[in-house]
Protein backbone atom coordinates (compact mmCIF):
# COMPACT_ATOMS: atom_id res chain seq x y z
CA UNK A 1 0.00 0.00 0.00
CA UNK A 2 2.26 3.22 -0.96
CA UNK A 3 -0.78 5.31 1.60
CA UNK A 4 -0.39 5.22 5.08
CA UNK A 5 -3.59 2.79 6.69
CA UNK A 6 -4.92 3.66 10.12
CA UNK A 7 -6.97 1.60 11.97
CA UNK A 8 -8.97 2.43 14.42
CA UNK A 9 -11.18 -0.09 16.50
CA UNK A 10 -13.98 0.64 18.23
CA UNK A 11 -14.32 -0.44 21.97
CA UNK A 12 -15.36 1.78 24.37
CA UNK A 13 -18.80 0.95 24.39
CA UNK A 14 -20.06 -0.81 27.60
CA UNK A 15 -22.34 -3.33 25.49
CA UNK A 16 -25.77 -2.28 27.36
CA UNK A 17 -27.83 -5.03 25.36
CA UNK A 18 -25.19 -8.09 26.74
CA UNK A 19 -26.76 -7.29 30.55
CA UNK A 20 -23.11 -7.96 31.66
CA UNK A 21 -20.46 -6.88 33.74
CA UNK A 22 -17.48 -7.54 31.10
CA UNK A 23 -17.11 -5.11 28.42
CA UNK A 24 -18.90 -6.39 25.44
CA UNK A 25 -15.89 -6.55 22.97
CA UNK A 26 -14.34 -8.73 26.00
CA UNK A 27 -16.74 -11.19 25.39
CA UNK A 28 -15.05 -14.93 24.31
CA UNK A 29 -15.72 -16.28 21.31
CA UNK A 30 -13.95 -19.11 19.49
CA UNK A 31 -11.96 -19.09 22.74
CA UNK A 32 -10.85 -15.75 22.76
CA UNK A 33 -12.43 -12.36 23.16
CA UNK A 34 -14.11 -10.82 20.60
CA UNK A 35 -11.71 -8.31 19.99
CA UNK A 36 -8.76 -10.36 19.34
CA UNK A 37 -10.18 -10.89 15.92
CA UNK A 38 -10.07 -7.01 14.85
CA UNK A 39 -6.66 -6.66 16.14
CA UNK A 40 -5.67 -9.83 13.95
CA UNK A 41 -7.14 -8.20 10.87
CA UNK A 42 -6.28 -4.90 11.31
CA UNK A 43 -2.08 -5.99 12.03
CA UNK A 44 -3.15 -8.15 8.42
CA UNK A 45 -3.92 -5.46 6.52
CA UNK A 46 -1.25 -4.02 7.55
CA UNK A 47 -1.80 -1.00 9.51
CA UNK A 48 0.36 1.89 9.80
CA UNK A 49 -1.32 2.74 13.25
CA UNK A 50 -3.83 1.04 15.24
CA UNK A 51 -5.58 3.13 17.52
CA UNK A 52 -8.04 1.06 20.16
CA UNK A 53 -10.31 3.35 21.13
CA UNK A 54 -11.94 2.12 24.97
CA UNK A 55 -13.74 3.14 27.80
CA UNK A 56 -16.08 0.77 29.90
CA UNK A 57 -13.94 -1.80 31.38
CA UNK A 58 -10.67 -0.54 29.96
CA UNK A 59 -8.04 -1.33 32.32
CA UNK A 60 -8.88 -5.39 31.43
CA UNK A 61 -9.28 -4.41 27.98
CA UNK A 62 -5.65 -2.69 27.63
CA UNK A 63 -4.32 -5.01 29.52
CA UNK A 64 -4.80 -7.72 27.13
CA UNK A 65 -4.26 -5.83 24.35
CA UNK A 66 -0.81 -4.46 25.20
CA UNK A 67 0.64 -7.87 26.21
CA UNK A 68 0.02 -9.15 22.86
CA UNK A 69 -0.09 -6.02 20.31
CA UNK A 70 2.80 -3.83 21.69
CA UNK A 71 2.27 -1.60 19.40
CA UNK A 72 -1.50 -1.04 19.86
CA UNK A 73 -2.05 2.82 20.76
CA UNK A 74 -4.77 3.61 23.26
CA UNK A 75 -6.99 6.67 23.37
CA UNK A 76 -9.53 7.09 26.26
CA UNK A 77 -13.40 8.18 25.44
CA UNK A 78 -14.30 9.11 29.19
CA UNK A 79 -18.23 9.02 28.76
CA UNK A 80 -19.68 6.56 26.10
CA UNK A 81 -21.35 9.43 23.79
CA UNK A 82 -21.96 7.70 20.30
CA UNK A 83 -19.61 6.05 17.75
CA UNK A 84 -18.65 9.64 16.49
CA UNK A 85 -17.21 10.67 19.50
CA UNK A 86 -15.65 7.32 19.80
CA UNK A 87 -13.46 7.96 16.64
CA UNK A 88 -12.63 11.94 17.32
CA UNK A 89 -10.95 10.86 20.28
CA UNK A 90 -8.17 9.31 18.36
CA UNK A 91 -7.73 12.73 16.56
CA UNK A 92 -5.06 13.68 19.19
CA UNK A 93 -3.02 10.26 17.08
CA UNK A 94 -4.39 11.15 13.92
CA UNK A 95 -5.85 14.70 13.20
CA UNK A 96 -4.20 15.94 10.12
CA UNK A 97 -2.00 13.09 8.68
CA UNK A 98 -2.02 11.79 5.05
CA UNK A 99 -3.32 8.84 4.08
CA UNK A 100 -6.13 6.91 4.84
CA UNK A 101 -8.71 5.60 7.80
CA UNK A 102 -10.02 2.42 8.66
CA UNK A 103 -12.48 2.17 11.32
CA UNK A 104 -13.29 -1.90 12.41
CA UNK A 105 -16.40 -1.83 14.91
CA UNK A 106 -14.92 -4.52 18.04
CA UNK A 107 -18.06 -6.31 18.09
CA UNK A 108 -18.05 -7.25 14.53
CA UNK A 109 -15.20 -10.13 14.58
CA UNK A 110 -16.21 -12.34 11.99
CA UNK A 111 -14.91 -10.42 9.01
CA UNK A 112 -12.11 -11.86 7.14
CA UNK A 113 -8.98 -10.33 5.81
CA UNK A 114 -9.61 -10.80 2.18
CA UNK A 115 -13.05 -9.11 2.58
CA UNK A 116 -11.55 -5.84 4.35
CA UNK A 117 -8.67 -5.88 1.44
CA UNK A 118 -11.33 -6.14 -1.39
CA UNK A 119 -13.45 -3.04 0.46
CA UNK A 120 -9.97 -1.17 0.72
CA UNK A 121 -9.52 -1.57 -2.97
CA UNK A 122 -12.69 -0.72 -4.03
CA UNK A 123 -12.73 2.23 -1.82
CA UNK A 124 -8.82 3.41 -3.32
CA UNK A 125 -9.90 2.52 -6.97
CA UNK A 126 -13.38 5.18 -6.56
CA UNK A 127 -11.17 7.97 -5.01
CA UNK A 128 -13.69 8.30 -3.02
CA UNK A 129 -13.07 10.51 0.67
CA UNK A 130 -15.46 7.78 2.04
CA UNK A 131 -16.33 4.33 1.54
CA UNK A 132 -18.67 2.35 3.92
CA UNK A 133 -19.62 -1.34 3.80
CA UNK A 134 -23.05 -2.78 4.03
CA UNK A 135 -24.80 -6.10 3.62
CA UNK A 136 -28.60 -7.40 3.09
CA UNK A 137 -30.21 -9.55 6.15
CA UNK A 138 -33.14 -10.96 6.11
CA UNK A 139 -33.57 -9.87 9.88
CA UNK A 140 -32.21 -6.83 9.76
CA UNK A 141 -33.56 -5.09 13.32
CA UNK A 142 -31.06 -3.23 15.18
CA UNK A 143 -28.99 -2.18 12.96
CA UNK A 144 -28.75 1.13 10.95
CA UNK A 145 -30.66 0.77 7.43
CA UNK A 146 -29.11 1.94 3.98
CA UNK A 147 -31.04 4.43 2.30
CA UNK A 148 -30.64 5.86 -0.97
CA UNK A 149 -32.20 8.92 -2.44
CA UNK A 150 -31.48 11.06 -5.30
CA UNK A 151 -27.92 9.62 -5.91
CA UNK A 152 -27.34 10.11 -2.36
CA UNK A 153 -26.58 7.54 0.68
CA UNK A 154 -27.75 8.08 4.07
CA UNK A 155 -27.78 6.14 7.34
CA UNK A 156 -30.41 5.45 9.40
CA UNK A 157 -30.10 4.12 12.88
CA UNK A 158 -32.81 1.63 13.83
CA UNK A 159 -33.97 4.28 17.27
CA UNK A 160 -34.55 6.57 14.24
CA UNK A 161 -36.46 4.70 11.84
CA UNK A 162 -40.20 5.37 10.42
CA UNK A 163 -42.03 1.80 10.24
CA UNK A 164 -40.78 2.25 6.24
CA UNK A 165 -36.72 2.79 7.22
CA UNK A 166 -37.74 -0.70 9.41
CA UNK A 167 -38.66 -2.49 6.38
CA UNK A 168 -34.77 -1.79 4.44
CA UNK A 169 -33.13 -4.74 5.00
CA UNK A 170 -29.57 -3.83 3.28
CA UNK A 171 -28.01 -2.61 6.59
CA UNK A 172 -24.28 -0.68 7.56
CA UNK A 173 -21.77 -2.54 8.83
CA UNK A 174 -19.91 -0.34 10.53
CA UNK A 175 -16.99 -0.59 8.60
CA UNK A 176 -15.48 2.41 6.83
CA UNK A 177 -12.24 4.17 4.86
CA UNK A 178 -12.26 7.37 5.16
CA UNK A 179 -9.43 10.37 3.85
CA UNK A 180 -7.42 11.02 7.21
CA UNK A 181 -8.16 14.73 7.03
CA UNK A 182 -11.51 15.15 5.82
CA UNK A 183 -12.84 12.42 8.79
CA UNK A 184 -11.69 14.37 11.41
CA UNK A 185 -13.07 17.88 9.52
CA UNK A 186 -16.62 15.68 8.91
CA UNK A 187 -16.57 14.27 12.71
CA UNK A 188 -16.43 18.24 13.98
CA UNK A 189 -19.45 18.66 11.91
CA UNK A 190 -21.76 15.78 13.62
CA UNK A 191 -24.71 16.50 15.67
CA UNK A 192 -26.14 14.60 18.38
CA UNK A 193 -29.27 12.55 17.66
CA UNK A 194 -32.69 14.11 18.71
CA UNK A 195 -33.65 10.92 19.33
CA UNK A 196 -30.84 9.41 21.66
CA UNK A 197 -28.61 12.38 22.77
CA UNK A 198 -25.67 10.02 20.70
CA UNK A 199 -23.67 11.15 17.82
CA UNK A 200 -23.67 8.87 15.23
CA UNK A 201 -20.63 8.14 13.36
CA UNK A 202 -22.91 7.21 10.20
CA UNK A 203 -23.87 11.15 9.64
CA UNK A 204 -20.21 11.41 8.28
CA UNK A 205 -21.99 9.79 5.15
CA UNK A 206 -24.18 12.98 5.20
CA UNK A 207 -21.66 15.07 5.88
CA UNK A 208 -19.42 14.37 3.37
CA UNK A 209 -21.72 14.04 0.75
CA UNK A 210 -22.71 17.75 1.71
CA UNK A 211 -19.21 18.93 1.50
CA UNK A 212 -19.44 17.47 -2.11
CA UNK A 213 -17.05 14.97 -1.35
CA UNK A 214 -17.72 11.45 -2.68
CA UNK A 215 -18.88 8.43 -0.61
CA UNK A 216 -18.82 5.30 -2.47
CA UNK A 217 -20.24 1.92 -1.18
CA UNK A 218 -19.29 -1.27 -0.94
CA UNK A 219 -22.11 -4.06 0.11
CA UNK A 220 -20.95 -7.58 0.51
CA UNK A 221 -23.47 -11.04 -0.68
CA UNK A 222 -21.40 -12.59 2.97
CA UNK A 223 -23.65 -11.17 5.23
CA UNK A 224 -22.30 -13.89 7.97
CA UNK A 225 -19.08 -11.68 8.12
CA UNK A 226 -20.37 -8.41 9.08
CA UNK A 227 -22.73 -9.45 12.16
CA UNK A 228 -22.19 -7.76 14.83
CA UNK A 229 -22.77 -8.79 18.36
CA UNK A 230 -24.81 -6.62 20.32
CA UNK A 231 -26.72 -9.52 22.60
CA UNK A 232 -26.25 -13.22 23.96
CA UNK A 233 -28.33 -14.69 21.12
CA UNK A 234 -26.25 -12.96 18.71
CA UNK A 235 -22.84 -13.92 20.73
CA UNK A 236 -24.42 -17.92 20.53
CA UNK A 237 -25.07 -17.34 16.39
CA UNK A 238 -21.61 -15.99 15.45
CA UNK A 239 -20.25 -18.50 17.86
CA UNK A 240 -21.17 -21.08 15.80
CA UNK A 241 -20.61 -19.81 12.66
CA UNK A 242 -17.06 -19.42 13.85
CA UNK A 243 -16.86 -22.69 14.87
CA UNK A 244 -17.91 -24.53 11.45
CA UNK A 245 -15.40 -22.25 9.85
CA UNK A 246 -13.05 -24.15 12.05
CA UNK A 247 -14.33 -27.45 11.88
CA UNK A 248 -14.41 -26.91 7.50
CA UNK A 249 -10.87 -25.82 7.69
CA UNK A 250 -9.65 -29.00 10.13
CA UNK A 251 -11.56 -31.14 7.77
CA UNK A 252 -10.35 -29.48 4.18
CA UNK A 253 -6.34 -30.21 6.23
CA UNK A 254 -7.48 -33.84 6.69
CA UNK A 255 -8.91 -34.32 9.98
CA UNK A 256 -12.46 -36.58 10.55
CA UNK A 257 -14.77 -34.61 12.19
CA UNK A 258 -17.41 -37.43 12.91
CA UNK A 259 -19.92 -34.98 13.60
CA UNK A 260 -19.75 -31.22 12.99
CA UNK A 261 -22.93 -30.25 14.64
CA UNK A 262 -22.25 -31.17 18.06
CA UNK A 263 -18.33 -30.74 17.66
CA UNK A 264 -16.53 -27.49 19.30
CA UNK A 265 -12.99 -26.49 18.55
CA UNK A 266 -11.51 -23.06 19.57
CA UNK A 267 -9.90 -21.28 16.91
CA UNK A 268 -6.12 -21.65 17.56
CA UNK A 269 -6.32 -25.41 18.55
CA UNK A 270 -4.51 -27.70 16.10
CA UNK A 271 -4.66 -31.11 14.45
CA UNK A 272 -2.61 -33.39 12.59
CA UNK A 273 -3.81 -35.52 9.54
CA UNK A 274 -5.75 -38.33 9.98
CA UNK A 275 -7.12 -37.54 13.47
CA UNK A 276 -10.76 -38.05 13.83
CA UNK A 277 -12.74 -36.60 16.45
CA UNK A 278 -16.12 -37.83 17.60
CA UNK A 279 -19.50 -36.38 18.65
CA UNK A 280 -19.61 -33.66 22.02
CA UNK A 281 -15.67 -33.22 22.06
CA UNK A 282 -14.74 -29.69 23.58
CA UNK A 283 -11.38 -28.94 22.27
CA UNK A 284 -9.74 -25.85 23.39
CA UNK A 285 -7.34 -22.83 22.76
CA UNK A 286 -3.61 -23.67 23.68
CA UNK A 287 -3.95 -27.03 22.45
CA UNK A 288 -2.18 -29.28 19.60
CA UNK A 289 -3.23 -33.00 18.77
CA UNK A 290 -0.73 -34.61 16.75
CA UNK A 291 -1.20 -36.75 13.72
CA UNK A 292 -3.34 -40.15 13.81
CA UNK A 293 -4.98 -39.71 17.23
CA UNK A 294 -8.91 -40.63 18.16
CA UNK A 295 -10.42 -38.52 20.41
CA UNK A 296 -13.54 -40.13 21.16
CA UNK A 297 -16.81 -39.09 22.29
CA UNK A 298 -17.20 -36.21 25.22
CA UNK A 299 -13.69 -35.62 25.89
CA UNK A 300 -12.67 -32.08 26.81
CA UNK A 301 -8.91 -30.87 25.73
CA UNK A 302 -7.86 -27.61 27.06
CA UNK A 303 -4.19 -25.59 26.47
CA UNK A 304 -2.48 -29.47 25.59
CA UNK A 305 -0.06 -30.99 23.73
CA UNK A 306 -1.12 -34.27 22.23
CA UNK A 307 1.25 -36.34 20.25
CA UNK A 308 0.72 -39.10 17.38
CA UNK A 309 -1.19 -41.50 17.53
CA UNK A 310 -2.80 -41.34 20.94
CA UNK A 311 -5.79 -42.49 21.67
CA UNK A 312 -8.15 -40.75 24.00
CA UNK A 313 -11.50 -42.75 24.94
CA UNK A 314 -14.60 -41.18 25.83
CA UNK A 315 -15.21 -38.76 28.93
CA UNK A 316 -11.30 -38.01 29.42
CA UNK A 317 -10.91 -34.39 30.82
CA UNK A 318 -7.57 -33.38 29.83
CA UNK A 319 -5.98 -29.64 30.95
CA UNK A 320 -2.13 -28.13 30.94
CA UNK A 321 -0.76 -31.77 29.92
CA UNK A 322 1.38 -33.39 27.56
CA UNK A 323 0.82 -36.99 26.76
CA UNK A 324 3.51 -38.66 24.80
CA UNK A 325 2.88 -41.08 21.04
CA UNK A 326 0.78 -43.65 21.30
CA UNK A 327 -0.32 -43.63 24.83
CA UNK A 328 -3.86 -44.42 25.84
CA UNK A 329 -5.57 -42.07 27.66
CA UNK A 330 -9.27 -43.23 29.59
CA UNK A 331 -12.32 -43.83 29.37
CA UNK A 332 -13.67 -41.32 31.90
CA UNK A 333 -9.63 -40.13 32.78
CA UNK A 334 -8.71 -36.57 34.27
CA UNK A 335 -5.75 -35.26 33.98
CA UNK A 336 -4.67 -32.07 35.49
CA UNK A 337 -2.49 -29.74 35.01
CA UNK A 338 1.21 -29.95 34.46
CA UNK A 339 1.14 -33.78 33.76
CA UNK A 340 3.52 -35.34 31.51
CA UNK A 341 3.28 -38.55 30.09
CA UNK A 342 5.84 -40.09 28.17
CA UNK A 343 5.12 -42.31 24.96
CA UNK A 344 2.93 -45.55 25.25
CA UNK A 345 1.51 -44.86 28.76
CA UNK A 346 -1.68 -46.23 29.18
CA UNK A 347 -4.28 -44.24 31.64
CA UNK A 348 -7.01 -45.90 32.18
CA UNK A 349 -10.80 -45.46 33.37
CA UNK A 350 -11.22 -43.33 36.40
CA UNK A 351 -7.45 -42.59 37.19
CA UNK A 352 -6.71 -38.57 38.16
CA UNK A 353 -2.88 -37.14 37.53
CA UNK A 354 -2.04 -33.87 38.82
CA UNK A 355 1.35 -32.36 37.99
CA UNK A 356 3.00 -35.78 38.20
CA UNK A 357 5.44 -37.02 35.26
CA UNK A 358 5.20 -40.77 33.85
CA UNK A 359 7.98 -42.58 31.68
CA UNK A 360 7.60 -44.79 28.77
CA UNK A 361 5.57 -47.73 28.72
CA UNK A 362 4.40 -47.29 32.43
CA UNK A 363 0.55 -48.23 33.42
CA UNK A 364 -1.84 -46.67 35.63
CA UNK A 365 -5.33 -48.53 33.97
CA UNK A 366 -7.83 -48.30 37.09
CA UNK A 367 -9.29 -46.43 39.90
CA UNK A 368 -6.06 -43.82 40.89
CA UNK A 369 -5.12 -40.65 42.18
CA UNK A 370 -1.37 -40.01 41.29
CA UNK A 371 -0.45 -36.26 42.57
CA UNK A 372 3.14 -34.82 42.43
CA UNK A 373 4.86 -38.48 41.55
CA UNK A 374 7.72 -38.68 39.29
CA UNK A 375 6.88 -42.42 37.73
CA UNK A 376 9.33 -43.87 35.48
CA UNK A 377 9.36 -46.05 32.85
CA UNK A 378 7.41 -49.54 32.73
CA UNK A 379 6.17 -49.27 36.27
CA UNK A 380 3.02 -50.65 36.52
CA UNK A 381 0.37 -48.85 39.11
CA UNK A 382 -2.13 -51.48 40.43
CA UNK A 383 -5.75 -50.78 40.51
CA UNK A 384 -6.57 -48.10 43.47
CA UNK A 385 -3.33 -46.56 44.46
CA UNK A 386 -3.24 -43.42 45.88
CA UNK A 387 -0.21 -41.41 46.47
CA UNK A 388 -1.23 -39.80 49.71
CA UNK A 389 0.53 -36.58 48.96
CA UNK A 390 -1.15 -33.89 51.03
CA UNK A 391 -0.27 -33.85 54.64
CA UNK A 392 -2.99 -31.43 55.60
CA UNK A 393 -0.22 -28.17 55.42
CA UNK A 394 1.41 -29.14 52.32
CA UNK A 395 2.17 -31.19 49.36
CA UNK A 396 4.84 -33.91 49.83
CA UNK A 397 6.92 -35.49 46.16
CA UNK A 398 6.46 -39.28 45.27
CA UNK A 399 8.79 -41.51 43.65
CA UNK A 400 8.07 -44.44 41.87
CA UNK A 401 11.53 -45.96 39.77
CA UNK A 402 11.46 -47.66 36.74
CA UNK A 403 9.88 -51.20 36.43
CA UNK A 404 7.87 -50.80 39.95
CA UNK A 405 5.09 -52.94 40.15
CA UNK A 406 2.90 -51.34 42.97
CA UNK A 407 0.07 -53.81 44.29
CA UNK A 408 -3.80 -52.70 44.31
CA UNK A 409 -5.01 -50.01 46.55
CA UNK A 410 -1.62 -49.12 47.55
CA UNK A 411 -1.51 -45.95 49.83
CA UNK A 412 2.37 -44.15 48.96
CA UNK A 413 2.50 -41.91 51.66
CA UNK A 414 5.02 -38.97 50.59
CA UNK A 415 7.60 -38.40 50.69
CA UNK A 416 8.27 -41.38 49.56
CA UNK A 417 10.43 -43.21 47.11
CA UNK A 418 10.05 -47.09 45.99
CA UNK A 419 13.20 -47.77 44.03
CA UNK A 420 14.07 -49.46 40.85
CA UNK A 421 12.27 -52.95 40.21
CA UNK A 422 10.53 -52.86 43.32
CA UNK A 423 7.10 -54.53 44.56
CA UNK A 424 4.52 -53.40 46.71
CA UNK A 425 2.11 -55.70 48.50
CA UNK A 426 -1.48 -54.87 47.69
CA UNK A 427 -3.68 -52.69 50.29
CA UNK A 428 -0.78 -51.87 52.15
CA UNK A 429 0.28 -48.26 53.75
CA UNK A 430 3.47 -47.28 52.08
CA UNK A 431 5.00 -44.83 54.86
CA UNK A 432 9.22 -45.51 54.57
CA UNK A 433 11.12 -45.63 51.28
CA UNK A 434 11.52 -49.07 49.51
CA UNK A 435 14.83 -50.22 48.56
CA UNK A 436 14.95 -51.59 44.32
CA UNK A 437 14.29 -54.76 44.04
CA UNK A 438 12.95 -55.09 47.51
CA UNK A 439 9.30 -56.33 48.62
CA UNK A 440 7.50 -53.55 50.74
CA UNK A 441 3.90 -54.78 52.43
CA UNK A 442 2.15 -53.45 55.26
CA UNK A 443 -0.28 -55.61 56.05
CA UNK A 444 -1.88 -58.00 59.00
CA UNK A 445 -1.60 -61.49 58.82
CA UNK A 446 -4.91 -63.66 57.63
CA UNK A 447 -6.15 -65.77 59.97
CA UNK A 448 -8.34 -68.64 58.48
CA UNK A 449 -11.19 -69.91 60.79
CA UNK A 450 -12.40 -73.53 59.48
CA UNK A 451 -16.32 -74.08 59.49
CA UNK A 452 -16.68 -70.61 60.41
CA UNK A 453 -19.32 -70.49 58.19
CA UNK A 454 -21.59 -73.19 59.13
CA UNK A 455 -21.16 -72.55 62.68
CA UNK A 456 -22.93 -69.15 62.00
CA UNK A 457 -25.47 -70.80 59.76
CA UNK A 458 -27.20 -72.53 62.78
CA UNK A 459 -26.53 -70.13 65.42
CA UNK A 460 -28.39 -67.66 63.87
CA UNK A 461 -31.24 -69.76 63.11
CA UNK A 462 -31.03 -70.43 58.81
CA UNK A 463 -31.28 -73.85 57.58
C1 LIG B 1 -23.47 0.65 14.78
C2 LIG B 1 -23.88 1.64 13.69
C3 LIG B 1 -24.95 0.98 12.83
C4 LIG B 1 -24.42 -0.31 12.24
C5 LIG B 1 -23.89 -1.25 13.32
C6 LIG B 1 -23.13 -2.39 12.68
C7 LIG B 1 -23.64 3.86 14.64
C8 LIG B 1 -24.36 5.04 15.19
N1 LIG B 1 -24.40 2.84 14.30
O1 LIG B 1 -24.64 0.42 15.57
O2 LIG B 1 -25.31 1.86 11.76
O3 LIG B 1 -25.43 -0.97 11.50
O4 LIG B 1 -22.97 -0.55 14.19
O5 LIG B 1 -22.75 -3.36 13.63
O6 LIG B 1 -22.44 3.89 14.50
N2 LIG B 1 -18.60 2.44 20.81
C9 LIG B 1 -17.66 3.25 21.40
N3 LIG B 1 -18.09 4.39 22.01
C10 LIG B 1 -19.39 4.77 22.04
C11 LIG B 1 -20.34 3.92 21.42
C12 LIG B 1 -19.91 2.76 20.82
O7 LIG B 1 -16.47 2.95 21.38
O8 LIG B 1 -19.68 5.82 22.59
C13 LIG B 1 -18.14 1.18 20.16
C14 LIG B 1 -18.74 -0.08 20.76
O9 LIG B 1 -17.90 -0.62 21.77
C15 LIG B 1 -18.84 -1.01 19.56
C16 LIG B 1 -18.95 -0.07 18.37
O10 LIG B 1 -18.54 1.21 18.82
O11 LIG B 1 -17.70 -1.83 19.42
C17 LIG B 1 -20.38 0.01 17.82
O12 LIG B 1 -21.24 0.46 18.85
P1 LIG B 1 -22.68 -0.15 19.06
O13 LIG B 1 -23.31 0.56 20.18
O14 LIG B 1 -22.62 -1.62 19.11
O15 LIG B 1 -23.39 0.33 17.70
P2 LIG B 1 -24.63 -0.36 16.99
O16 LIG B 1 -25.87 0.04 17.70
O17 LIG B 1 -24.39 -1.79 16.77
CA1 LIG C 1 -22.93 -3.22 17.51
Amino acid sequence: MDTKLYTIILAAGEGKRMKSDIPKVFHPIGGLPMIEYVLRRAIDLPSDKVIVVVGTGKEIIMDYVSKRYEDALFVHQDKQLGTADAVRCAAQELAGLDGDVLILNGDVPLIKHVLIKDFYDHYKASRASLGFMSATLNNPEGYGRVVKKAGKYAIVEENDADEKTKKVREINAGIYLASCKLLFKALERVKPSEVTGEYYLTDIIRIMQSLKKKVTNYHTDDADQVLGVNTRKALAHSESILNQRKLNRLMASGVTIFDPDSTYVEQDVVIGKDSIVYPNCFIMNGTKIGKRCIVWNGSIIKDSRINDGVEIKPYSVIEQSVVGKDAVIGPFARLRPETVLDDNVHIGNFVEIKKSSIGKGSKANHLSYLGDATIGSRVNVGAGTITCNYDGFKKHPTIIDDEAFIGSDAALVAPIRIGRGAIIGAASAITKDVPPGALGIERADQRIIEGYAMKRKSKLGGR
